[in-house]
């Protein structure tokens, strides 16, 4: 049986992916690294069947729209491609979020969906050679594939922009304190709004700047410094947002709730709590701390806002093959 089923963390970007030299390969214009995050996984069964007229995608709990379906079938083409088959499959496939949670879904949805069916065919792939093949479905999908702590790299090479671990989930318990302020799909795709990205006046300062930021993560890293972790991951969530914000057309992902919750986290700092945030393409907010501050924290969320809801994540491994099926 051509068969197997995959879970895929999401990840949450310390230092972010915003832009591509290459759309078609989705090459990255800056390196990039993330932690996965336990609290938002994707399962995804393919299995390939003979004489199926053509791919059957299916979401468990909500439904694909025609474009994000033909995203995947794309992706599937590249997969047979590499298995010098033209066999369909049928697809199934189920989040542990919310849609709203953010731009979560097409990493977990990419990194599943690649091992998933590489799997199901029995092409024998390494890690690196997965992750470039996710990256091709979607950019910030490689780096759900590597366990725990992941660095994509950008090169000009398809073969040379993959990701891999640099720590694993086990080596700092770091927190992500998901707030949801907005459960409604985000307005701007990200993969428009990236397309934009050379239209603002300071992309490459940013990118120019990632080598040298990438260089302190490390050593944040290294060290188990999280107020240079939390600095590193805060200044490059609001370059990226000050080049999204200033990109032609704009694109403006926060409102008033993201704010209040920005200005409360630079309050609670003042009290002495470390406590660090970062945003992607929407406008809720990951709180980034260790794990001894989570219940401060938590508490301090719910008393700014109780209608604000919270999604908890742990460092989590990468995306792994099980043994059951979702059909
Ligand atoms: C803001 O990976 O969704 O979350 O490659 O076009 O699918 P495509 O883009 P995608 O971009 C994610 C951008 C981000 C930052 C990040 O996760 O690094």
């Amino acid at each position: 049986m051509k068969k197997a089923t995959a879970v895929a963390p999401a990840n949450i970007a310390f230092i972010k992916y915003w832009g591509k030299r290459d759309n078609q390969e989705r090459l990255p214009l800056n390196d990039s690294f993330s932690m996965n995050l336990d609290g938002a996984l994707t399962t995804t069964t393919v299995e390939f069947i003979e004489n199926l007229q053509e791919d059957s995608v299916e979401l468990v709990g909500g439904e694909f729209s025609d474009k994000e379906k033909q995203r995947i079938i794309r992706h599937m083409d590249r997969i047979r491609e590499k298995a010098g088959t033209s066999m369909k499959a049928k697809i199934v496939t189920k989040n542990s979020f919310p849609k709203g949670a953010g731009s979560a879904s097409s990493a977990s949805g990419f990194a599943a969906l690649t091992v998933a069916a590489c799997g199901a065919w029995g092409l024998a792939l390494s890690e690196k050679e997965l992750t470039v093949l996710a990256r091709e479905g979607s950019g910030s999908a490689c780096r759900s594939i590597p366990n725990g702590f992941v660095w994509w790299h950008a090169a000009s090479q398809s073969q040379e922009s993959y990701a891999e671990s640099l720590c694993p989930a086990q080596y700092w318990d770091l927190r992500d304190i998901l707030v949801i302020v907005d459960d409604s799909m985000k307005q701007v795709a990200t993969t428009d709004a990236m397309d934009q990205v050379k239209t603002s006046p300071f992309w490459e300062q940013r990118v120019e700047g990632i080598t040298e930021k990438m260089k302190a993560l490390f050593t944040a890293l290294k060290e188990k410094n999280f107020p240079l972790l939390g600095e590193i991951i805060e200044e490059d969530c609001l370059n990226m947002h000050a080049v999204m914000m200033t990109q032609e057309p704009s694109v403006l992902y926060w409102n008033s709730h993201t704010m209040a919750l920005m200005d409360a986290v630079y309050a609670w700092r003042k009290e002495g709590v470390p406590v660090y945030f970062t945003i992607d393409a929407g406008p809720n907010v990951h709180l980034i701390v260790e794990a001894g501050n989570v219940d401060d924290v938590i508490h301090k969320v719910k008393h700014l806002d109780p209608n604000f809801s919270i999604i908890h994540n742990t460092p989590h491994k990468g995306t792994t093959i099980i043994g059951e099926h979702l059909f």
